[in-house]
């Protein structure tokens, strides 16, 4: 039986190739919707984005709620540097055909949520968790009907990338990402310690290019706009593909691991606002609210990515 989840998102590059991997997955993952946020690029642009992906799946039947355009408490922060004026930069993509659906991204959450049976549905968030932490905060009662949420954010040994002390999607919206870290949920955490091992490479950008389909083109051209930032940055050589490693966990659980730690959001730190404190070694006796990922087989990942994306078989053109 698939997983159902639902897909929160502020498409980024990496947010698209994560959504490619899932709608490719059908065993493992069917995907109930998707939930736009505000993070990357503001919501506008971000759930014009997502639908961009959708059509490219070959899935524009698939329910594209907007949800957050800003951040709980906080002016909304976003990172046109890394992923382009559009979020989408690298591949010009036909604007979408399909509309959003008119239902609210959080009014979405809470009915699929109380809806399907408890512990039936995960959330994966690669985005600001401004979307999850106002469907708890508005609806106490569908917290304990959440199988897991699998998100991307955070980062301790490997430390910030927005800020010295925070990754972005928790700097972005610490406020609703606390709610989220202290709700009870079960969690499953994949930070920057995880995600900067998750590095593309010029053979597998490459491989995806010469699958000759329009889902490999525009994968390779996102990965290779993606890239610079990274590389002028960290002098990597390829593009971390941060959000892929949430929607990994669902479909090959054993290509990961990790340590359960409890995790506290820094909301107040006038240097480490958005600081995911993780309490590796256990020095605090709180209890494990999570688990921390920070190791993958790499080799495996890409290789089940190439595997998968390659199943969207439409051609250029
Ligand atoms: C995260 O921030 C965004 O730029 C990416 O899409 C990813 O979700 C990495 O810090
Ligand atoms: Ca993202």
């Amino acid at each position: 039986m698939p997983r159902k989840i639902i897909f929160d998102t502020d498409p980024g590059q990496d947010d698209a190739v994560a959504l490619l991997l899932a709608l490719a997955s059908p065993e493992e993952v069917e995907v109930l919707g998707v939930t736009a946020v505000a993070g990357n690029v503001p919501l506008d642009l971000t759930a014009k984005n997502a639908r961009i992906v959708c059509e490219l799946a070959g899935r524009p039947d698939l329910p594209v709620h907007a949800g957050c355009d800003a951040p709980l408490a906080r002016r909304l922060v976003t990172a046109e540097n890394v992923h382009g004026a559009t979020g989408l930069d690298g591949i010009d993509l036909r604007p979408p055909a399909m509309p959003l659906a008119e239902t609210h991204a959080v009014d979405f959450i809470i009915e699929t949520l109380r809806g399907e049976p408890s512990g039936s549905v995960t959330l994966v968030a690669v985005g600001p968790l401004t979307n999850i932490a106002t469907a708890f905060d508005r609806a106490p009662d569908t917290v304990p009907r959440v199988q897991e949420i699998v998100i991307m954010g955070g980062a301790y040994f490997e430390v910030g990338n927005v800020t010295p002390a925070a990754e972005f999607n928790i700097y972005v919206d610490p406020e609703a990402a606390k709610l989220v870290f202290d709700s009870g949920a079960a969690l499953t955490v994949m930070p920057l310690d995880v995600t900067h091992k998750a590095l593309t490479s010029r053979d597998w950008v490459e491989g995806m290019r010469a699958l000759g389909t329009r889902v490999g083109e525009a994968v390779a051209s996102w990965t290779d706009f993606f890239e610079r930032y990274d590389k002028a940055k960290y002098g990597n050589l390829g593009a971390p593909l941060h959000d892929p490693c949430a929607v990994a966990w669902l479909i090959r659980p054993e290509l990961f691991s990790g340590k359960r730690v409890n995790v506290e959001i820094e909301t107040a730190g006038e240097f480490t606002a958005g600081m995911t404190v993780a309490d590796w070694w256990g020095v605090t006796g709180k209890a494990a609210n999570c688990l921390f990922v920070n190791e993958v087989d790499r080799d495996g990942l890409f290789a089940m990515l190439t595997e998968r994306l390659a199943r969207l078989g439409q051609k250029p053109g």
